[in-house]
């Protein structure tokens, strides 16, 4: 959903009078953007808009993400992080992820944070010790919209849980290893289970690293033409369609007609048609379940 600009000067979660909650809603509102993950979500969001507009005060508003990722190989995300895309969101100010290495959370002297599970089954199981007392000493800094573990048996990660999770604003990933974390760690501190799919990794590094570029790219300003987020494969339940650059013949292989006719209104029905076609041939499945 595309709204127009209607250059209201805006807030700052910084303003005690902006709860966290709403304002991290309105992110998206700065670059005239709002991704909806559901039409039930709609109204409430269009409400929460027409607030803004029939407020007489401005209020100034500069909405930061947070991302802070648990990890017992903290190397194998640091690349990841501080390069492309997700390296200049932070260089730009617009989003900030922080490491912590588990080990500098736990009490043994060999910095151990794992153990053999109870019932003599196999593998090595995260205590609960480290992972409680990181998890503390962040709550202990600032209230978090979701506390993530990312684990195969979780929810499926994909589109719309991008678009959702991309309007909170401090979010804890804790990745998985060995055979698992201690359930109660899951039973009591995690808000959200994720899994990128019917697969095992080796740990949830690779997951949270998906889940971070997914939902980076979609904070408003990170990538330059805003509008391109919109016309992603998977918002509204469509692939994208087909995209070409010049020359316009290479080696005789031709771009379709229609692009080049400068038609706009035309061109933007063969976009529809094309997508629509490319996903009832490619993923049938996503128009089943289109609300
Ligand atoms: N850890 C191991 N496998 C995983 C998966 N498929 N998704 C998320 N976390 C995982």
């Amino acid at each position: 959903m595309l709204l127009p600009h209607h250059g209201f000067t805006i807030l700052s979660t910084e303003n005690p009078k902006v709860p966290i909650e709403n304002s991290s809603k309105y992110r998206n509102l700065l670059t005239n953007i709002y991704l909806l993950p559901n039409k039930a979500s709609a109204f409430f969001h269009i409400s929460q808009i027409m607030r803004i507009f029939v407020n007489p005060i401005p209020i100034l508003f500069y909405v930061r993400m947070r991302i802070d990722i648990i990890s017992v190989v903290p190397e194998m995300l640091d690349g990841f992080i501080n390069t492309s895309i997700v390296g200049r969101a932070q260089k730009k100010g617009l989003v900030e992820i922080h490491i912590h290495n588990l080990r500098d959370y736990s009490k043994d002297k060999h910095r151990r944070v794992d153990d053999y599970p109870f019932g003599g089954f196999a593998g090595m199981v995260m205590q609960c010790q480290p992972i409680d007392d990181c998890i503390a000493a962040l709550t202990a800094e600032r209230d978090y919209d979701e506390i993530i573990f990312t684990s195969p048996d979780g929810e499926k990660f994909d589109q719309p849980m991008a678009n959702t999770l991309s309007l909170k604003k401090n979010i804890i990933i804790l990745c998985g290893h060995y055979k698992g974390i201690d359930y109660r760690i899951r039973e009591h501190l995690i808000t959200k289970e994720v899994s990128i799919g019917d697969y095992v990794l080796t740990g949830g590094e690779l997951a949270a690293a998906v889940m971070c570029d997914a939902l980076v790219r979609l904070v408003p300003g990170v990538i330059s033409d805003e509008q391109s987020a919109l016309s992603d494969s998977f918002q509204d339940n469509l692939l994208a369609a087909p995209v070409y650059t010049r020359p316009a013949n290479y080696k005789g292989w031709t771009v379709p007609d229609i692009l080049l006719s400068g038609h706009e209104a035309k061109i933007k029905e063969w976009e529809i048609t094309q997508a629509l076609e490319r996903t009832k041939r490619l993923r049938p499945d996503l128009l089943e379940t289109k609300e």
